[in-house]
């Protein structure tokens, strides 16, 4: 029989009744920790001011509380392992207690309207995998030590109001796999410690107050296949060795002031790329013939920059669907200047061309140039 962890096979001579005080003692530490959770969600629940579903009317002592709305408990232990109380309008705050469920794998939290900071306990959740609160009203900044949710790879704070440095202790959090934090009004810059997050594929920063520039290292996560850094504050150059990134699926780095070129070769490394996007920059240059080896392109995404001379041929680019590149510098007043156009013959999914303030010459006959507005949902 084991309790606690102690066989009493370990206490052979022991008497009777120091056995039975042993497992009165044991019984009361386990009724203890299950009671404890049962605290912890009570003092979760008085945090909430409005339950608009009423989903937490169910967490009342009429059944056990992993029969409560949204709680589920491990098989063995009869302990919380999972929040999950998505989208129920909740309003309030997520109670510091929270750092008491400690068998806590997942806790889902989005799409709710809780405000507040995010507790600083949530750090004391060594078992968390899951830490999902986007779309709330969260206040502050990240907590600043996460160094001991070693086992991470889910963490979703995007569309919150949080703001200050993203903290150097999520460098610790090897098993992220994705780091959204997008919509907030993070500053300082995209920390170079990222470089550690060797397992992260998906990184969404848009939408803060980042900037600098885009790190060098970020070219060391070779499983990335979403890099957003839409619309922050970053300067500088896009370093080539994020053109070795051949998973990248999406790169959106639009809005921001980065200059210099793209590299000529970027196309041929990054075969599976679908979502390119870094216009309204100061960007110059050719748009690099090699983009016509991203087959997968949907949308392509180069306005507003200094970018010159020749469109490239798109003919290979059958999947694209938006093709942005006005207010650049494009063309050199030649009827030639087009010929880009019937490229795209074979894309037929497009839905979008937008080619205006450029210096293209040539006559569109019978094109009407559409011109869909450059919305967020887009991007
Ligand atoms: C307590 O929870 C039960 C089970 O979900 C529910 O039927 C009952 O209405 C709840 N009681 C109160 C007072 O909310
Ligand atoms: C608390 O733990 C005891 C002993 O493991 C168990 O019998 C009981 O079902 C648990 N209670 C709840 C509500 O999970
Ligand atoms: C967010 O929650 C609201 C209810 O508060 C719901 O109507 C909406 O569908 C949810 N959105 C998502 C993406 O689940
Ligand atoms: C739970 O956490 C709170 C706040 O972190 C703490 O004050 C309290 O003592 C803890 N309660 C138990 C029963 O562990
Ligand atoms: C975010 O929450 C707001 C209100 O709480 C809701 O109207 C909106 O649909 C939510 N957005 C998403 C993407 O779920
Ligand atoms: C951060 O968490 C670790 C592990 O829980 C702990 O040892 C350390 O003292 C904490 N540091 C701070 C500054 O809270
Ligand atoms: C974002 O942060 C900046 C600087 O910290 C501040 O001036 C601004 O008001 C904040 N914006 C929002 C929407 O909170
Ligand atoms: C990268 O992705 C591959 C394939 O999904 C996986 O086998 C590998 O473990 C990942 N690398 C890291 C560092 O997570
Ligand atoms: C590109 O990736 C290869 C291997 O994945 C690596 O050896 C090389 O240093 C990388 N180049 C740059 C410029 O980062
Ligand atoms: C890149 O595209 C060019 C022009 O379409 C083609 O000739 C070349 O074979 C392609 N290279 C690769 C590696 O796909
Ligand atoms: C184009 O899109 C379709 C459907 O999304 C997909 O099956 C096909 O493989 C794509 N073509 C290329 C060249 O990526
Ligand atoms: C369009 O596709 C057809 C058939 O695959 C091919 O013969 C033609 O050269 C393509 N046209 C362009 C402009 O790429």
């Amino acid at each position: 029989m084991k309790l606690g962890g102690i066989s009493f096979a370990e206490f052979p001579s022991c008497p009777l009744l120091l056995c039975i005080a042993l497992a009165l003692c044991f019984n009361q530490v386990s009724s203890t920790t299950n009671e404890t959770d049962k605290l912890t969600l009570l003092a979760f629940k008085a945090g909430i001011t409005i339950d608009p579903f009423s989903v937490l009317n169910s967490w009342n002592s009429s059944i056990g509380f992993c029969q409560w709305y949204g709680v589920t408990c491990g098989p063995r232990h009869k302990r919380v392992t999972i929040l999950d109380l998505s989208s129920q309008g909740l309003l309030g705050s997520i109670s510091p207690h929270i750092g008491n469920l400690s068998f806590l794998r997942e806790m889902r939290l989005d799409n709710n309207s809780l405000d507040h900071e995010i507790p600083p306990q949530v750090d004391q959740l060594s078992r968390l995998r899951i830490l999902l609160l986007d779309n709330n009203s969260l206040v502050g900044e990240i907590p600043k030590n996460l160094s001991s949710c070693l086992d991470l790879f889910l963490f979703a704070i995007a569309h919150n109001e949080l703001s200050r440095e993203i903290p150097t202790k999520i460098g610790s959090l090897t098993k992220l796999w994705e780091f959204a934090l997008c919509e907030n009004n993070l500053t300082g810059s995209v920390p170079s410690f990222i470089c550690k997050l060797s397992s992260l594929e998906i990184l969404a920063l848009e939408w803060n107050n980042l900037g600098r520039s885009i790190p060098q290292v970020l070219g060391h996560l070779t499983n990335l296949t979403f890099i957003g850094l839409w619309e922050n504050r970053l300067s500088s150059t896009i370093l080539s060795s994020l053109f070795n990134l051949s998973s990248l699926i999406m790169f959106q780095v639009g809005f921001n002031q980065i200059h210099g070129t793209l590299l000529a070769g970027m196309g041929l490394a990054l075969p599976n790329l679908e979502n390119f996007g870094v216009g309204t920059n100061q960007l110059e240059g050719l748009i690099p013939p090699s983009i016509s080896n991203c087959t997968k392109l949907n949308l392509l995404q180069i306005h507003h920059s200094r970018f010159s001379r020749k469109v490239p041929s798109l003919e290979n680019l059958c999947n694209l669907s938006l093709f942005i590149i006005d207010r650049n510098q494009l063309g050199s007043g030649k009827p030639e200047d087009l010929s880009f156009l019937c490229s795209l013959t074979n894309s037929t999914k497009l839905e979008g061309v937008t080619i205006g303030f450029n210096k293209f010459g040539g006559v569109l006959l019978n094109a009407q140039v559409i011109y869909p507005p450059l919305s967020k949902n887009l991007l």
